[in-house]
């Protein structure tokens, strides 16, 4: 039996059925003729034209004012429950080629609060010492300290719970329990979290004292805290925050998104190449039982985690994608190669992600919002 899907900003499981999230939660699909206008300004974009980023609210509005001069800032963010897995990622590095293609500011929150209220085991020092670490992931992206900030919800909790404050107080639980589904024994903690989450989508237009448009890059299952921003932001006198929506990275496992509870298939940016080999040889792939039914029947791109991380991020040139693509449902290429060359490829990725993440020790105050 197919397991029943379930996205949530806390949960997500089963196999992912995209035209019904967007039904669901009213989005609308990026359409050719929106994909042309952004690829005005990030021409080839891999994230793009592969429909990876395949959603939005209001990015028409955006660019529209944009091209009136009126700059947007993006903001999005990471909830620190543990180290950052590849999947992460997709949206710090859209974001960075966002900020270089419109030259505009960048905001990232780091919610240890949330993942303290939400996640039974962490305890306060717990989720500090990830925000660390995941902000070391986020600098290693090689990121411009003077156009991007950190907030980590903690450290920079005087500024944000004064305005989470101005959220709140327009925000019932009824809403709340209607967007997320809490119930009598959600701590109450949680039922305030979407307010702080809100924050950075408009503390620019807070700061300057007028309206700052806000467009901000995520995964899909963020959307129902946008959702909320979107109906309270305009009855404090700020614009609805706009965004741009990418789908899941799949685990090494059979369906669902890479999830750093489940280790085994998911891959950190901290793996060694032992440890990548490892999850690399065990993922799924659908391939058959034995080499010669491989080489009769072909595999199935399709439902195979290893390719989907070509996709995503390990092969960027398109033509080599689509070969790859029909040698494997030709059979003329077996699983255990398409596996070699993908941890091959992420392991050159890491080894030079993780020099990075050394080094960003030593400028990550340039990049901390603190109060
Ligand atoms: N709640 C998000 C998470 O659990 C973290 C987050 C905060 C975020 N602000 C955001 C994600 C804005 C996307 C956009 O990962």
């Amino acid at each position: 039996m197919k397991e029943e899907m379930i996205v949530t900003p806390w949960e997500v499981r089963g196999e992912i059925d995209y035209d019904k999230l967007i039904k669901d939660f009213g989005l609308s699909l990026i359409d050719e003729k929106l994909y042309k206008k952004l690829g005005k300004y990030m021409s080839n974009n891999l994230f793009l034209r592969r429909k990876i980023f395949f959603a939005h609210r209001d990015l028409d509005f955006i660019l529209k004012e944009f091209e009136k001069g009126n700059k947007f800032y993006l903001y999005n963010g990471r909830g620190p429950s543990g180290h950052t897995t590849i999947g992460h990622l997709i949206s710090f590095l859209f974001a960075k080629q966002l900020q270089k293609a419109f030259d505009v500011k960048y905001l990232i929150q780091l919610t240890d609060d949330e993942k303290f209220l939400f996640k039974d085991k962490l305890s306060l020092e717990d989720v500090e010492k990830f925000t660390y670490e995941n902000a070391l992931d986020i600098i290693a992206l090689d990121f411009d300290s003077k156009k991007t900030k950190i907030i980590s919800n903690l450290k920079y909790a005087k500024t944000m719970y004064r305005q989470a404050l101005r959220v709140a107080k327009k925000l019932t639980f009824s809403t709340v329990r209607a967007v997320f589904g809490f119930t009598n024994d959600t701590n109450v903690g949680s039922i305030f979290f979407t307010s702080m989450q809100s924050v950075p989508a408009f503390i620019e237009s807070a700061k300057q004292n007028k309206k700052v448009p806000c467009l901000i890059p995520h995964a899909i299952d963020q959307d129902p805290h946008f959702r909320v921003a979107r109906d309270i932001l305009p009855k404090l006198g700020y614009y609805k925050p706009a965004s741009i929506q990418c789908k899941f990275l799949p685990g090494l496992g059979k369906g669902g998104k890479m999830s750093a509870s489940e280790p085994d298939t998911a891959i950190f940016t901290i793996d060694n190449p032992k440890d990548i080999e490892r999850k690399v040889t065990n993922a799924f792939t659908g391939g058959k039982d034995t080499t010669e039914e491989q080489k009769k029947f072909g595999g199935e791109p399709d439902i195979c985690s290893v390719y989907q991380y070509f996709y995503f991020l390990f092969e960027p040139d398109d033509k080599k994608l689509k070969e790859r693509y029909e040698k494997c449902k030709k059979g003329k290429i077996l699983c255990g190669e398409c596996k070699k060359d993908l941890a091959k490829r992420i392991n050159k990725f890491l080894a030079e992600h993780q020099k990075k993440r050394k080094r960003a020790k030593k400028v990550i105050d340039k990049f901390m919002l603190e109060d």
